[in-house]
């Protein structure tokens, strides 16, 4: 029985200046896990489900829950002092923690507090994610924006909390993944999931498929491919969709299959958000072997533009996400976009 604080100090020689820091915001983060895990599992009987009748900066309706989940690991993060800078789906702009031993430290943290919020009224896994980078702005100074507008493949660690029928967290440092399950009872985290891989091939997709119509062409065709008949490659594949992003990645990611949130009328550049959903999410696919992608190319390579930039998001199984780009590809080749 190991737990996530004793399988994060053993792993902390994993990174080249190890001083502890790391470990300390993953603590933090840790910390904040619990509390948020603890609300939501007695939401029912707490007066948190529900929307706030306010809209974040996306102009998307913001639940209780949302600014509890963001307030909960703002306190947390600010309080272990390990981070200069925050940004956050439910704030307009990043913040800078200015008490000295803050300021002096060299990370800053990208977080969608609560992912899939719209579904805690009816009791489905909603999750949390994260993304940790250095700083490039000089230590001992307030951050500035181009700390937070780097490309994915500079994260140092990300993961996520899926609030389900159990409660998980699931990270990476860059040296594969690893999931840790909470026991409720004594509010612990174990070592569940060591060293996590995706299956090559999969048989899951994962879209809402209501936006159909909108879809690009060769999003439209991948999905013909997936619900034809053909048994040497145990076609058709099974439909599955939560809407909550960290649900769907999480059984995914175990079982193999692909995630797509492509354009649509409605979103014309996607949903999800590049810097706290797509990248986090894309480091940690990786890193288990699969392939994250805008439908063309590698999302971590992406250079952000602004903080709550949204971007096509196709991530799953390597085998499965290349099909899928070939057929973007010969729809819309990459030159005339
Ligand atoms: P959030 O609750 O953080 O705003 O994220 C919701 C996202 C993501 O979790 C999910 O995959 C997607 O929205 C679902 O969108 P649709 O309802 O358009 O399918
Ligand atoms: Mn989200
Ligand atoms: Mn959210």
């Amino acid at each position: 029985m190991i737990t996530l604080g004793e399988y994060i100090i053993a792993k902390q020689h994993d990174f080249p200046e190890a001083s502890g820091e790391l470990t300390l915001l993953l603590g933090a983060i840790r910390l904040a896990a619990k509390v948020v895990n603890r609300e939501i599992n007695k939401a029912g009987i707490a007066d948190i489900i529900g929307t706030t009748g306010l809209e974040n900066i996306q102009g998307e309706s913001q639940q209780k829950m949302d600014l509890y989940a963001n307030d909960v690991f703002k306190a947390a993060l600010e309080a272990r002092g390990e981070v200069c800078g925050i940004a956050s789906e439910e704030e307009e702009n990043f913040i800078t923690f200015d008490d000295k031993r803050s300021l002096n430290s060299k990370y800053i943290v990208l977080m969608d507090p609560l992912d899939g919020s719209s579904n805690i009224d009816v009791n489905v896994s909603i999750g949390t994610i994260f993304s940790i980078y250095k700083r490039i702005s000089p230590v001992g100074e307030p951050v500035v924006l181009e700390d937070f507008l780097q490309p994915g493949v500079t994260q140092v660690a990300a993961g996520y909390i899926i609030y389900g029928s159990s409660t998980m967290l699931v990270y990476t440092t860059g040296n594969g993944v690893h999931g840790f399950t909470c026991d409720p009872s004594l509010g612990v985290f174990y070592l569940s999931h060591e060293n996590i891989k995706i299956p090559t091939d999969g048989q899951i997709y994962s879209i809402n498929e209501g936006n159909y119509l909108t879809f690009p062409e060769g999003v439209k065709k991948y999905l013909k491919y997936c619900q034809a008949i053909d048994n040497d490659t145990n076609r058709p594949y099974t439909s599955r969709y939560i809407g909550s992003l960290v649900s769907d990645f999480h059984r995914n990611l175990l079982k193999g299959g692909i995630y797509i949130y492509p354009s649509t009328a409605s979103a014309p550049q996607g949903k999800l958000r590049l810097l706290y959903e797509c990248n986090p999410m894309a480091f940690i696919m990786e890193q288990a072997g699969g392939t994250a992608s805008d439908g063309f190319q590698r999302i971590m390579a992406l250079k952000p533009n602004t903080l709550h930039q949204r971007i096509p998001f196709f991530c799953g199984s390597k085998n499965m996400v290349s099909t899928v780009q070939d057929m973007m590809q010969e729809h819309s080749p990459r030159s005339e976009n």
